[in-house]
């Protein structure tokens, strides 16, 4: 960056708060999430099902549920704030600008198209070329997110795939825009281990390939602890941790995050199980706990944590933590 030119994240979302109309009331389900991405990064979004990871997400793309809205905080993306940008500003964006893996490949793809049909509507939707041109571009992105055969596989209808050639094909679709920021929902949550591991890898190739920062979201700290650079812990819709992973995982703040990660200590243990380490549920939505929202389950909370809320300290600082407990310059070494 020049001298004396100010820091400007790629992404940057403050104060963000999306509600939900459930039984007609507005109920909070991301409550003043704020972080930054830079360039060519990858954050890692890490937390119990029902967090807020996916709204966040869909709300960063502007492509939240019906029944629920951005209430409040911005979204910049390069600088702009995308929440006032019309839909047809929004659509030019989306592809181009930023993309998303969502976390359910075979529902994301339409049944009654073919892959390739589905690839060439994503290309031209964002450049203007012909169908030959188009076609061959959709061969290219196949052969990158190396799908074997890809000539073949072109005239392919979704459900003749597997899950793993199903989410190489999202993310062929996703890359068509070359899109500078890539939002990976979940992308192996259906997948047996050796497929999982070899999409991680080729996000991560893809990535350092075209210079993409990338939101990945996991329920896996092993998969969030080899694949991002910093790591953001969401709980009951609030962000409550956030810093670089080494630090983080070397250092966790929040007795939260250590029980996330007391979770990974067993290699057998199966992916969807690994956050049940942590004692009890995550409150609903319509019942959120006064004060610090994890205090029922914190085994160190005090009268403090259920009367009030600890602060995160604002975005930019390099590790942030939401919990009143006193720094002891180890952390908090204790499970929750
Ligand atoms: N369309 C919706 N209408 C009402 N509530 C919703 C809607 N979508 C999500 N929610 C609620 O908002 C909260 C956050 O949901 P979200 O999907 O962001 O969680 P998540 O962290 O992605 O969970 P998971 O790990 O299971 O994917 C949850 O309580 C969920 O039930
Ligand atoms: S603020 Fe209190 S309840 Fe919340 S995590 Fe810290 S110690 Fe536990
Ligand atoms: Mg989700």
């Amino acid at each position: 960056m020049p001298d004396g030119q100010p820091f400007r994240p790629l992404l940057a979302v403050r104060n963000l708060r999306v509600e939900a109309r459930l039984a007609g009331r507005d109920l909070v389900a991301v409550d003043g999430v704020s972080f930054t991405l830079s360039h060519g990064r990858t954050l890692g979004i890490v937390g119990e099902s029902g967090s807020g990871k996916s709204l966040t997400a869909r709300a960063i793309m502007g492509l939240l549920p019906a029944n629920t809205r951005i209430a409040g905080g911005e979204v910049c993306f390069e600088g702009v704030d995308l929440r006032p940008l019309s839909d047809r500003e929004m659509r030019r964006r989306r592809g181009a600008g930023l993309a998303m893996i969502f976390q359910d490949p075979l529902r994301s793809l339409d049944p009654t198209m073919r892959v390739g049909e589905q690839i060439v509507e994503a290309i031209t939707a964002h450049h203007r070329v012909g169908r030959a041109e188009s076609r061959n571009t959709a061969l290219a992105l196949l052969d990158a997110v190396r799908i074997p055969a890809a000539a073949k596989r072109l005239d392919d209808y979704p459900h003749h795939l597997s899950g793993g050639m199903r989410q190489r094909v999202m993310i062929a679709i996703a890359l068509a825009g070359r899109p500078r920021l890539l939002i990976a929902d979940e992308p192996t949550t259906a997948l047996d281990v050796t497929t999982q591991a070899e999409i991680l890898d080729l996000l991560r190739q893809l990535q350092q390939e075209l210079d993409m920062a990338m939101v990945l979201i996991t329920h896996d700290m092993g998969v969030a602890s080899e694949c991002t650079d910093r790591i953001a812990v969401m709980y009951a819709g609030r962000l409550v941790e956030e810093g670089p992973t080494n630090d983080v995982f070397a250092r966790p703040r929040m007795p939260y995050t250590r029980g996330l990660l007391d979770s990974v200590v067993d290699v057998d243990t199966p992916p969807h199980a690994l956050l049940h380490a942590v004692g009890g549920r995550p409150p609903s939505l319509a019942e959120m706990p006064s004060g610090c929202r994890f205090h029922p389950r914190c085994t160190r909370a005090t009268a403090q944590c259920a009367g009030q809320a600890p602060r995160l300290a604002p975005a930019g600082q390099d590790h942030r933590w939401a919990c009143w407990l006193p720094l002891d310059g180890e952390g908090c070494n204790e499970s929750p």
